[in-house]
């Protein structure tokens, strides 16, 4: 079905400002197979690091504490999209796990560490409308926003929560809605990918409660901050600002994961608030991420992490960004030239995972292969693929 119309895009008329057509030089763009092929292929990659779970801990060997919330994700996406429940009591248990051992589900002292796991949390709670699930996002996120600087900090030049002054503006924009990366009150760091997160949650705990009045406003402020403050001219979004000195990650820093949060808390900021404006946005970013980012070859398979040859952040940062273009995609069943776009670019990287970098339902980190035995942060880095393989296909 999407390979005819691919081709009806390619060559029809593209009428949006934006072109979103298919590049024909991306490597096998559609895939045949059947939706419970595609769910035991993903069943299969989960189970393989499934295996290898410290429930005590709710942990994975070879893997960090962030990529561990993540694999919970997954499963729970897995089962989201495959309208099953196989991964229920794993992941449930993992969550009320972390809960317990750590305040807010924060081992270290992060509020993104913080957030992956509330996040993991609500996935969960989707996937399975179990109401403790939903009650942990909700106290992790009441956590965090006081670490998001509101127009009359920004205003005042300080935060109860840091013991430095502010800077109202950095190049001129408001540093209002911006998250700080940490709790620990002499902390500068602020970055896209902890104001992503808390985008991300905000708007999916306003459309889970119903209650815009909480949740909606720091949602918005969170997106407005990424796009006034730490996002290029190619749409591509940047790390780090310091809101104390206005000091810059290098403008080089461009990461998979913090696009790919940008997109999936627009692809739920555009629903829940109906304001088209996000929508134009999110599709702007998308469009830049799939087809002008640095993290890909004319061939589009992504080569973020590729060389890893033992764990680090970044090996989880493509899982995320291929998370968030799926949710981008089945939140936009009626925009045909935006979904065929995304549905080819997952496809993209789920066939270069099947022929290039498959060992029995274990994946190589470098997706463009060869084949390698089992790692922890190679299977992490896969598992959203197949994922989404389920929903991004018909
Ligand atoms: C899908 O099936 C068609 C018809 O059998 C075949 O020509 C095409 O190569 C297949 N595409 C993929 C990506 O497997
Ligand atoms: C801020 O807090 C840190 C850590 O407690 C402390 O070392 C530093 O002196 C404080 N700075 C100010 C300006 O109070």
């Amino acid at each position: 079905m999407f390979a005819r119309l691919v081709t009806a895009v390619l060559f029809g008329a593209l009428a949006s400002a934006q072109d979103l057509g298919v590049p024909t030089s991306w490597r096998e763009f559609s895939n045949n197979r059947s939706l419970s092929e595609r769910i035991s292929i993903a069943q299969a990659g989960i189970n393989v690091i499934a295996a290898n779970l410290d429930a005590s801990t709710a942990s994975f060997s070879g893997i960090g504490y962030w990529q561990n919330g993540n694999v919970f994700s997954a499963m729970a996406n897995q089962d989201y999209f495959a309208k099953t429940t196989t991964y229920e009591s794993t992941v449930v248990n993992a969550l009320n796990t972390a809960y317990s051992l750590y305040a807010n589900a924060d081992q270290y002292g992060y509020n993104d560490d913080a957030m992956w796991w509330a996040t993991a949390a609500y996935y969960a709670y989707r996937a399975y409308g179990n109401t403790d699930m939903l009650t942990h996002a909700i106290k992790t996120w009441q956590h965090v926003s006081a670490y998001q600087i509101t127009a009359a900090e920004a205003s005042a030049g300080s935060t109860s929560v840091k013991n430095f002054s502010l800077s109202g503006t950095c190049d001129g924009k408001s540093m209002a809605g911006g998250v700080f990366w940490r709790p620990t009150i002499d902390d500068q760091g602020m970055n896209s990918i902890t104001t992503g997160l808390f985008l991300t949650l905000s708007a999916y705990l306003a459309s889970a409660t119903g209650d815009t009045s909480t949740y909606l406003d720091p949602a918005i402020a969170a997106a407005q901050w990424i796009q006034n403050v730490n996002i290029n001219s190619a749409n591509i979004v940047l790390d780090s600002v310091n809101p104390h000195d206005c000091t810059r990650s290098s403008a080089s820093w461009l990461f998979t994961y913090n696009t790919g949060k940008f997109i999936e808390g627009l692809a739920v900021l555009s629903d829940v608030t109906g304001d088209s404006q996000w929508k134009t946005l999110l599709t702007d970013v998308v469009a830049a991420g799939t087809k002008n980012a640095p993290w890909q070859g004319t061939d589009g398979i992504i080569t973020e992490a590729a060389g890893d040859t033992s764990n680090n952040d970044g090996a989880g940062f493509k899982a995320i960004y291929i998370r968030g273009l799926n949710e981008a995609f089945v939140r936009n069943q009626d925009d045909w030239d935006f979904q065929v776009l995304i549905h080819s670019y997952i496809d993209v990287q789920y066939n270069a995972l099947l022929d290039l970098a498959d060992n029995n339902n274990a994946y190589a980190i470098d997706w463009h292969g060869p084949a390698t035995s089992y790692t922890a942060w190679g299977q992490l880095a896969a598992l959203d693929v197949l994922v989404s393989a389920i929903s991004a296909n018909t």
